[in-house]
């Protein structure tokens, strides 16, 4: 198997498989989830969804993975049959559509970490018009600057540097990116979070963050948690299996998994330290009582205006340094989408790693074309009549994350009924020998046979309903 590759020991994988985690889900969607379901309240059901059942997948991804040495529809296969491959094959689908709208987005932040480092951008009056208008700029083919300028190119360049470094194989490709980015990326971060503790008004931002607000205590706080702790944990898919194919027997999984989740956790929880302080300060200099902190409008429109506020100077270097955060945590996220179906063409068809990584990443870019136009260029897409009037982004988006739990689910149920749990205790206890009488393995019994696929089984199909129809509607 050596031939595939592998990581070099424990900390290479730990920091490879956080770097897929921690991504444009922790700095840009936890903080306005968390700020728009109740603050600590949704921490708090954010947690319990990490341990309850996060956790116990992500156990179980990984050693299924690493049991089976091959990508997700290999190891389904080859631990299950071929009717299980199945499940793997879906779950690189599902990967394929995640990564088509995330380097999109991706995109757009490499777009403003250039125009903030090197460009005008801060210099705007009016970011939310400019947003508008830059995620509209597909392709201007009038000048050079307008191409250089163009998202059609940010996205495409996004794609070629994850393709290039998913082409040079798992140790210096993968695992040399992640391990040069992550520290960076924890670095910046908390660079970030001392300054805008310093700005005014910075602790009514961490009190609204932080002071929990029971009155958003609903149904659909639970669901976008669980959503989100499978989205941020890169879970439900295949990604962490086709990772753990790339394990030593000698390493530890459940540790390694602990280290990784609380990892994922602590970077979503610092992002909304740092960004809740920044955006009170916009209140307090614009003198309003409250800024749109939802969606994309977030980091792309709030946040530059901060950046303004700041001053030319600081602006440039505060703002250039949160694009490139985001930038370096979306990075580590494509590359280990990227994987997924490219570690399927190398182990099945024997194909070249460098050939695939290119092939399918163009593919990828073209599928991500549509979701780029739906942002205002073809109104077909902008606004999906069977949508809710949404636009495709946001559907492929939700689809995705649905997706997500409903792997999951049968991810256990594949262990359960066909794999069979003593099989996992087995590889769980390799590289581990005080897991054999442990606690651990009780909780993972249980939570992998029973709790994990009866909850996630039961939420999947209200979330479902509730995406559709409207959960509100049919109980009351
Ligand atoms: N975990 C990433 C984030 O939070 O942005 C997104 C992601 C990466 C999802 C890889 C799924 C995946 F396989």
């Amino acid at each position: 198997m050596s031939s595939r590759g592998n990581f070099s020991g424990r900390i290479g994988f730990i920091l490879t498989a956080a770097g897929s985690a921690v991504g444009l889900g922790n700095i840009w969607k936890f903080p306005y989830l968390a700020g728009q379901n109740g603050g600590a309240v949704f921490l708090f059901i954010y947690l319990i969804c990490v341990f309850l059942l996060c956790y116990p997948v992500m156990v179980g991804e990984i050693s299924i993975g690493r049991r089976a040495g091959l990508d997700a529809y290999g190891s389904y296969t080859k631990l299950g049959g071929r009717r299980w491959g199945l499940l793997g094959l879906f779950g690189i689908m599902v990967g394929i559509f995640i990564l088509s709208f995330y380097n999109v987005v991706a995109g757009w932040a490499f777009g403003y970490f250039l125009h903030i480092s090197f460009g005008d951008l801060l210099n705007q009056t009016d970011f939310s018009s400019f947003f508008g208008l830059f995620v509209n700029d597909l392709l201007d083919l009038s000048s050079a600057e307008g191409l250089a300028n163009s998202n059609f190119i940010f996205s495409m360049v996004f794609m070629a540097m994850t393709a290039f470094i998913v082409a040079r194989g798992i140790q210096s490709g993968i695992e040399a990116s992640n391990k040069i980015m992550m520290p960076i990326l924890y670095l910046i971060l908390i660079g970030i979070i001392v300054y805008a503790l310093t700005l005014p008004n910075a602790i009514s931002g961490v009190k609204f963050y932080l002071i929990p607000d029971f009155a958003e205590l609903k149904i659909q706080t639970l669901f976008e948690g669980l959503k989100q702790a499978f989205f941020s944990l890169s879970l439900g898919m295949g990604t962490l299996m086709t990772y753990g194919s790339y394990l030593k027997k000698t390493e530890n999984i459940p540790s390694s998994v602990a280290v990784i989740s609380v990892a994922d956790t602590s970077v979503a929880f610092l992002a909304g330290l740092m960004i809740f302080p920044l955006v009170h300060f916009l209140q307090f200099k614009l003198q309003v009582t409250e800024v749109a902190t939802a969606g994309p409008p977030l980091i792309f429109i709030v946040l530059p205006q901060i950046f303004h506020e700041m001053g030319p100077l600081l602006g440039r270097i505060v703002g250039g340094l949160f694009f490139l955060l985001v930038c370096f945590a979306a990075l580590t996220s494509t590359i280990s989408l990227l994987e997924v179906p490219v570690a399927y063409l190398v182990d099945q068809k024997k194909m070249s790693r460098k050939k695939v990584s290119w092939a399918i990443a163009l593919l990828i870019f073209i599928l991500g074309l549509p979701i780029m136009a739906s942002q205002g260029m073809i109104p077909a897409l902008n606004k999906l009549a069977f949508y809710k009037g949404q636009d495709y982004l946001v559907f492929v988006a939700d689809m995705c994350d649905i997706s997500l739990t409903v792997g999951g689910c049968l991810m256990c149920i594949f262990i359960t009924r066909r794999w069979k749990i003593h099989n996992m205790h087995d590889e769980l206890e390799i590289g581990n020998p005080g897991y054999k009488n442990s606690f651990l393995k009780k909780y993972l019994s249980v939570t992998i046979q029973y709790v994990c696929p009866v909850l996630l089984g039961i939420l999947s199909i209200l979330i479902i309903i509730d995406k559709f129809f409207g959960i509100d509607r049919i109980f009351n």
